[in-house]
């Protein structure tokens, strides 16, 4: 379904994307925010407080051309390296946004999930997670799942642990074991591989998102930092994707 988020001037270009040969998933990796802040002279918080703000316009682009899926990486198992003061603005961020947007989002029938361990996150956030996913799971426009405490190599870790358990447990045999039954103990269990994966910020790196699912992805790369990233340039990355040629490994 197309959801009716208001429509303003950002929306130029979604009306000429071809709706054949859209992408059902595109995954972002939204990176550039302390840059942006940097070039500002502003503290690094001020550039993930900005790289919030940049959400909406992506959010509302993905759901009135009819994407699927968008998967968001908002915080990784590694960024717990970073600053404890800016860990925890960044879970207060998640926070506030959740408080401040799900009811719109809500509106325009989008569905939150998550991807990643949120156990160790703040029971602040946790709660604020489960309220948002609870309240949104009937929904049916955009799925937009937000990648929290999330690592590639820890789901997928996670994933072997399970699946060694259900045989230790004779609920599953060692010849049963495949791609498909495998991807079926990930967190992104259920969600079709990204498309399409987006990074900002000039860096050409995958770090550790998705690595699973990302087997077949087309990447597409921008030096746009994420909060300068607005509905138009995820409008281009679709039409170049739009132009590619996927093989999946045949000819
Ligand atoms: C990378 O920029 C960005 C992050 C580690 C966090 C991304 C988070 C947000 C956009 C906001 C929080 C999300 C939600 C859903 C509320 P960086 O800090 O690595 O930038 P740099 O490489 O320029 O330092």
């Amino acid at each position: 379904m197309i959801s009716n988020f208001r429509k303003n001037k950002s929306d130029s270009g979604t009306e000429n994307i071809k709706s054949l040969n859209l992408p059902k998933h595109i995954a972002i990796i939204m990176d550039g925010n302390g840059r942006w802040a940097k070039k500002r002279n502003l503290p690094r918080i001020a550039g993930h407080k900005a790289g919030v703000e940049a959400l909406r316009d992506v959010i509302k682009t993905c759901s009135n051309i009819g994407i699927s899926y968008l998967t968001l990486f908002a915080f990784s198992t590694e960024n717990w390296k970073r600053p404890t003061q800016e860990v925890n603005a960044l879970m207060e961020l998640l926070v506030i946004y959740l408080r401040k947007e799900v009811s719109e989002l809500h509106r325009n029938d989008v569905i939150i999930k998550v991807i990643g361990d949120i156990s160790k996150l703040p029971e602040t956030a946790i709660t604020e997670i489960n309220k948002a996913t609870e309240m949104t799971s009937n929904n049916s426009g955009l799925t937009v799942n937000i990648a929290l405490n999330y690592g590639g190599r820890s789901e997928i870790l996670l994933g072997v642990e399970k699946i060694a358990k259900k045989i230790l447990n004779n609920e599953l045999k060692l010849q049963d074991i495949n791609e498909s039954v495998f991807s079926n103990f990930l967190y992104t269990k259920g969600i079709p591989d990204p498309d399409l994966i987006i990074r900002t910020s000039g860096e050409l790196r995958i770090s550790n998102f998705l690595i699973w699912q990302a087997a077949y992805s087309e990447l597409w790369f921008t030096d746009i930092y994420w909060p300068d990233f607005k509905g138009k340039h995820l409008i281009k990355a679709i039409k170049d994707y739009q132009k590619r040629k996927r093989r999946f490994g045949g000819i």
